[in-house]
This record gives C-alpha cells, structure tokens and sequence, in this order.
C-alpha cells in the first residue's frame, strides 16, 4: 500500500513536472497568424532602443515613453564588441550593464527582443565584432569557417547562458520573448553560395540548441530554417511573406528615419507615411512590427560604425536623442497603436478578406465570424483624396492614407490625418560658463624619435593599431638636393599621398600642409598638395585617421584603412620620388592619449597654456581644457561646437564622441509624406555642418568643476564653444471639428455597441517639470499657418484666446474641445472650422 502510493506520487510528480516544463518551455511559441504568449495570440508593437546609446540613469525614462506610446516590446542588439575587449575579458557594467536594461524594461511590463547577432550591423563599430576577433588565426566572418564559428557560439552561449541565470527568458517568468541569430545574412548568404548555406544552417541549429523556449528570428533571410523565423526590414514592408505557411509575418525594422553621416543632411521621415507603412503591413496580416529606431540615441565614444557615422544616432524617432518626445511623430504612433489594438482580436482571429474600392482603394476585412469586425481602408492613390462607399456608407480617404475602423463602421484613426499635438523644442543657453581654457599642443616635431616601430614600406593602419585609437602616424624622410630648380622660384613640388580611409592631415617639417578625406560611399581618396621642402633632410608626418570601421558588406573586415599604396613627390628635376618603399616609422595615437590626458586624475601631468591667442587660434592638433558647473533644471544638455573644426571631446573622462563641423551637401526641398518613402527624400540642414550639437548626459556631470577636454585636429575658436539646454518651448494643437479620434471612441459597456463621440477633442501636454505659462496664439475658426507661425483666418471666434488661457495656463497640460459649443456659437455657420493652439511652456517654479 505505501509502496505503491509512493509510487503514484512518483508517477503525479513525474508527469506534473513533465506538463510544468513542457508549458514552460512553451510559453512563447508562434503560428501563421501572430507570436503566441502564453496561449494568446498576440499583436506586437515593438521599438528598438539600444542600450549603449543612452546612460543607465536615462532607460527607465525612455522604456517608460515608449510603454506610453503603446509599445509591448523593446528591442536592443547585444553589442559584442563592448562586451569583450579582449579575448575572455568582459565587461558588463555601465551602459553596457545589459542585464540591469532588460530588467528595467521587464519592471515597465514590457517584453524583449534580444537581437544577439552577433553580428549587428547597426552603424556600429565592425558591425558589433570585435576587433580582435580579426586576428584570431585563419578566421573569415560570417561564413562557414571553424574559428568564426567557435568565437560566435562562445559569446552566443555567453549571452542566453547569462539571461538563462537571471531567468530573463520568457519560459522562466522573464521578458524575453524573441531572440535573434545572424542579421540581414541573406545577401550574403546568397554571395557565398554553398558556404553562406552551410554557415546560416548551423547558426539556426546552434542558436535552436541554446535551448531558450522562445523563438529564435533571422532577419531578411528567406532561408532561415525552421523553427526560425525570417522576418522582414525595411521602409514598407507589406509585401513581405515568410518562408512557410505557418510562420507568423514579422517586421523587425521599421525604419522610423535613417541615421547621419558627417558631411551629410539629416533624414526625416513624416509620421504619416511612418503610420501608412504600418497600418499596410497589419492590414495584411501582419502581427509584430519594431520600429528601429524608437529612441535612437548617441554613439558615444568612438562606438560610431562607418566610416563616418555621426555622433548622433538621432534617426527621427519617436522620442529623440536627448531622451524627449518628438512631436507629432511620437503622438501620431500612439494613436495609430491604440487603433491597432481595437483591432486585435479581429486581426489574430481571421485572414483578411480583400475587396477593391477603387483604382487605388481597397477594403481589407478581418471578420472572424464571432461578431467582431476590423476594417483597413486604404487610398494608394499618392495625388487626391477619394471618396469611397464601404458597407453602403461613404468615407473620405485623404491621398496616400489607411483609416482604420475596429468595429467596421466608425473611422477612428487615419494614417493621413494628425489629430496630436505638435511641439517646438529649442537649444537655449544656458547658465554654465566654461572657465580658464588652456591648451596643449599635441607634438608633431619629435614623433620619430620614439615611435612605435619602424619597417620598410607602408602597413594596413587597422593592423598596426587594433583600433586602440583613430590616429596612427606615418612618418618618414627624404633629402632634397641643393641644385633643385624649385628652390630658386620653380614650381613647388607637389606631395601625393594614397590612402584606403578615412581622413589624413599631412605635416611637411612639422607644419601643416593639408588634409584630404575619403566619403562613406568611396572610402579611398587621395591627398594633392604642393609642399615647401627644405635643402637637406625633410620630414613628412601624416596622422591618418580611422573614423569608425565598417559595419556591412561582404567580407567587410577585409576592407582596409590608412595609407595604402602611392606616396611621391612630384616636380623634382629627377621627376617622381616614390616614398612608400622606403623606411617610415609608425605612431600609434596620440601622446594625449598614451598619457590618458582626458582623465581629471592625468590632465594635469603636462604643462598646459593659458592664451587667450591660443584658445582662438586656428593651430591645428591641439588639446583644449576648461572647466565648467553643471547648468541648473533638468533639461538635457549639448556641446554647441560649432566654433571647432574637427576631433574628439570628453567630459570628466567620458567620452562624449567624435566631432567635425563637414557641412552637409544634399538635396534639401519641401517635403510632402505622400509617395514611395526612400531615406534621401525628406532632407533638412543643407549647408550647415551635419552636426553642432554633442550630447552630454547629465548623468556624468557633477554639480560644479566639471572637467572638459578637447583634441582638436584643425583649428578652431573654443572661446565660443558653449553649453546649451534641450527644452521644449512650445506645444500646438491643431485640429479640425468633428475629427475622429481614438481617445473620442468609447464603448459604454462591454455588450453595447462602440459609439464615437462626435465632438473631437485635443490634449497639449508641455513636458514634465514644465507648466503652461502663456497662449501665444489661439484661434476657433479658419486659423492658417503651422505651429510657431499660426495666424487667424477669416472665421475666429472672439473669445478663443480668453477661454484657451483659461482652461490651459498654470496646468501641466489641459483638453479642449474642439465645437462650437466650448466657444459658446457658431463663429461662421457651414464652414469647416479648426482649433489651432500656441502654447509656452516654462519651468514650474516651485
Ligand atoms: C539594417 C540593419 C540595421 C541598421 C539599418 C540602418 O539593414 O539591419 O542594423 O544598420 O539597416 O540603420
């Protein structure tokens, strides 16, 4: 009896634990329709933020903003490269600390996508891969070679070993409910024939072996083998389907922007275009979609990919570089998001049912057959807007637009029409002075006497500097003869230097000559120059300089850097002089660097000069240092360095990243949302250097004697760097009467029917710590222009401004109505009429 009841308590126990960990390991699993959580199918909404591009002290914020704007998931890549410096010496602390940023993202509620690659991409140094792993014996990346393989699983295995001891994977009770293997290897995959083919099938079968209990993505690979799933990226991705029937269909990158180069404009891409893109990629079945980037942030120090990647990771998106929300981008989405989820049900339940409405209109119906309905009515046409009859009623579809409609009758949302309010954010002075500049110079003159190694001939920069620094030197000698004809008034010789990138500056006897600089696209260029030459021995000194490594491309870690190829003289009697086979002597950084001068405990072990001359001399390869307290409030600060030319910058020993004032050369017109998206079609800052303004979190800032540190390679005047304030100064309404909103649908009870409240309302919200100080400008009527430049139209309602200032000054943030009873009458019968609100924000004074 006790034997056997033993036993059958075995036997429950048995099959207790084998049901537990079979619904553990099943938590998150996926079917045609949507990634399935816990036996719900889901739609995702998902938003990429990179956890090295913003402070630990920022994630909470920035995971916050995105929940609020309807996000159920944050995506991040795992950035190898600063997680192990050098072979089995990692480093997880700081912003690097990715465990403590998934934690946070799992205390907001919110779920991850954990893209390990590790190959990542993302205009990030080497694409993620350290630069070590370049040198590691006979390796070649991401194809089918044993030591890339061996490298690539120890850190996979690192990664989901060390969120498996956290119990951060979905099947353990955490966030995690994707991970990704590989990125965008398709292209690649398909250069490399059978050995790409091999490589991808192992990365699936090894990634699958980690043994998670969540899915495993290969993005932009239609080959991923299952289970993995392949997912889409993109600017549109509705075309998009997986490889098999029973994959759920997945976008993994929306672009919200593109990223910036130096020398290049600003891309931007119009939210209503952003949300047509979407809104087409639900409407077909889709069921997750990340916007990369939601918060796209800094590329401090020299992590920037490139080459020539900016400091500024910015990318348009949704909440902005600095951490604040940019309007209406980020309002728009939310409305767009909690439209989508109206829809959910109906969406995970049914395939869409498609019917024309028109040369360029269509109606996609999900009806599930349970008495719910979602309908997606959609206008391609990129020029008019259309009127369409959809279930015996009309709609207007404004040109290039989807309305969306949750219970296929009320229009709540329209990807066309921004019913959000916008805002002005500003970079205002502010009270912090930088004190006592000194300046060191950076030695030219007697680099050879100890230099790193001398060789015959001209080496590969990376080789020689394994990245430890942007700068190697190449210096060597020659001697000219006294009968040359150039020293008694003939043409000047001239010097050519070949180099494979990025940027050179030539030095002939210690003084400048010139510098020459490659492009992202072309990243070999070739420096022309007449040089003054001496009789007797002269010295050429070349600082070559590495302006991040490439991120993509086939075999990208075979691209070289530095000086490569020709180095001559031209226009001696003899004619050419070749240098690059004769003796040079290398220099690997700078000696500010060697000496760590950027740190407070070494800046002052050199003899540093206070002149004013100096501080606003335009000598190239010098090293700047002052001192500053931190401005007052909260409000997000930047380095305005547009008095500089180009280099690096510290604060307290952080490095806040590269520098360089190149101005931006591209096409900059009016941009209107309608039509095919591509990254060069909305460009704004023609003419003005692509970036001015340098990120410093606050986080590293002290209350006073702060410590700022520049090296500066051309010249420049740091008298009028200064310290400027992000702040949003203003925030507008705009909207027409009787404008479908999410917010004005509202279902009494859960039997009755969704009704939409017809009086359209809007909310203006300045940002936290801020209140309403003033209305610049209010106006119920036929109001003109956009945010910052309203003005009234014929129609207005006198009492606009007296009632808005009523309801809004003092308040946080306040909601109008926008009809004709909250003004008290009609100011113009049969006439279409709209609210348009100014309002000042300002600090609270507490
Ligand atoms: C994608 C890539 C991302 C990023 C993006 C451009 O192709 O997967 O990592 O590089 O392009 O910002």
């Amino acid at each position: 009896m006790e034997t056997n009841s033993v036993s059958s308590l075995v036997i429950f126990l048995f099959i207790f634990l084998a049901m537990g960990s079979q619904f553990v390991n099943c938590s998150v699993t996926y079917d045609k329709k949507a990634i399935i959580i816990n036996g719900q199918r889901r739609i995702l909404l998902s938003g990429s933020i990179h956890y090295p591009r913003s402070t630990p002290e920022m994630w909470e914020d920035l995971i916050l903003k995105a929940k609020n704007a309807g996000l159920d998931v944050i995506d991040t890549y795992v950035f190898w490269n600063v997680h192990e410096p050098s072979p089995g010496n990692y480093n997880f602390e700081g912003r690097y600390d990715l465990v403590r940023f998934i934690k946070t993202v799992k205390k907001q509620g919110l779920y991850v996508h954990l893209r390990i690659g590790p190959y990542v991409c993302a205009e990030w140094n080497f694409g993620g891969f350290p630069v070590w792993l370049k040198y590691v014996p006979g390796i070649s990346f991401r194809t089918d070679n044993e030591p890339f393989k061996a490298a690539m699983q120890q850190f996979t295995q690192k990664i989901v070993g060390m969120m498996k001891s956290e119990n951060l994977f979905e099947s353990q009770g955490g966030p995690i409910i994707l991970s990704q293997i590989e990125n965008e290897y398709g292209a690649q995959r398909r250069a490399l024939g059978a050995a790409g083919e091999s490589y991808m099938n192992w990365a699936a079968k090894m990634a699958v072996g980690l043994d998670t209990g969540v899915p495993w993505i290969m993005c932009k690979d239609d080959g991923a083998p299952d289970p993995v799933i392949n997912a889409c990226n993109g600017f549109y991705c509705d075309t998009f389907s997986p490889n098999k029937p029973y994959k759920p269909t997945m976008w993994t990158e929306a672009w919200s922007g593109w990223f910036t180069e130096f020398g290049g404009t600003i891309r931007q891409r119009p939210v209503q275009d952003l949300a047509f893109a979407v809104a087409r990629f639900i409407r077909k079945g889709g069921s997750f979609v990340n916007y990369y980037m939601f918060h796209g942030g800094t590329n401090f120090g020299r992590t920037a990919g490139g080459p020539f990647v900016t400091t500024s990771y910015d990318y348009d998106a949704p909440i902005d570089e600095y951490g604040l929300i940019r309007e209406p981008k980020y309002g728009h989405l939310k409305e767009l998001h909690k439209a989508i989820k109206l829809c959910e049900h109906a969406l995970v339940s049914s395939d869409p049912t498609v019917t024309s409405l028109g040369k360029f209109q269509q109606a996609h119906v999900f009806s599930p057959g349970d008495g719910t309905c979602a309908s997606f009515l959609s206008n391609f046409d990129s020029k008019s807007a259309v009127k369409v009859v959809y279930n015996n009623m009309h709609y207007n579809l404004p040109p290039w637009s989807i309305s969306i409609l949750p219970d296929c009758r009320n229009v709540i949302f329209n990807t066309a029409k921004i019913g959000t309010q916008t805002s002005q954010i500003q970079m205002l002075p502010s009270n912090s002075q930088f004190q006592s500049w000194e300046t060191y110079n950076e030695d030219v003159s007697s680099l050879e006497v100890s230099p790193t190694f001398q060789a015959i001939g001209l080496f590969e920069q990376l080789n020689v500097t394994r990245d430890i620094s942007d700068y190697l030197w190449y210096i060597t000698s020659f001697d000219i003869g006294s009968s040359e004809s150039f020293l008694r008034g003939g043409q000047k010789p001239t010097l050519t230097v070949n180099s494979r990138g990025h940027a050179l500056h030539v030095f002939i006897n210690g003084q400048f000559a010139g510098s020459a600089y490659g492009t992202r696209e072309n990243t070999r260029f070739t420096f022309t120059g007449p040089v003054n030459l001496q009789v007797g021995t002269n010295k050429i000194s070349i600082l070559s300089i590495a302006m991040g490594l490439p991120n993509n491309g086939v075999h990208f870690e075979n691209w070289n850097v530095g000086i490569q190829g020709l180095v001559e003289l031209n226009g001696l009697d003899q004619g050419k002089r070749d240098l690059s086979r004769q003796t040079w002597s290398y220099k690997v950084g700078l000696k500010g660097e060697a000496i760590n001068l950027v740190s407070p405990e070494k800046v002052s072990s050199v003899e540093w000069v206070q002149n004013q001359a100096f501080t606003q001399s335009q000598q190239p390869l010098r090293w700047y240092k002052a001192y500053f307290d931190a401005p007052n409030g909260d409000d997000p600060l930047a380095l305005d360095m547009r008095s500089m030319g180009k280099g690096q910058v510290w604060i307290n020993g952080q490095s806040i990243g590269r520098y360089w004032m190149a101005i931006a050369n591209g096409s900059c017109g009016v941009c209107h949302y309608v039509g095919a998206y591509r990254a060069p079609k909305c460009q704004v800052g023609c003419g003005q250097p692509t970036q001015i303004w340098y990120h410093v979190p606050r986080a590293w800032l002290q209350p006073t004697r702060n410590l700022i540190v520049f090296f500066e390679e051309l010249g420049g005047d740091a008298s009028k760097i200064s310290l400027v304030k992000r702040t949003t100064t203003s925030v507008c309404a705009n909207a027409f009467e009787h404008h479908p909103t999410v917010s004005n649908y509202k279902t009494e009870s859960s039997t009755s029917e969704p009704k939409m409240l017809r009086q359209a309302k809007v909310h203006i919200r300045c940002a936290p710590g801020q209140t309403i100080s003033t209305i610049k400008f209010a106006s119920f009527g036929t109001p003109k222009g956009t945010c910052g430049n309203f003005q009234q139209g014929i129609c207005h309602a006198q009492n606009s401004h007296a009632i808005i200032e009523k309801m809004c000054v003092g308040k946080e943030s306040c909601k109008l109505a926008v009809s004709n009873s909250y003004f008290g009458s009609d100011p113009c019968p049969n006439t279409l009429k709209k609210l348009s609100v100014e309002a000042i924000c300002s600090a609270k004074i507490n």
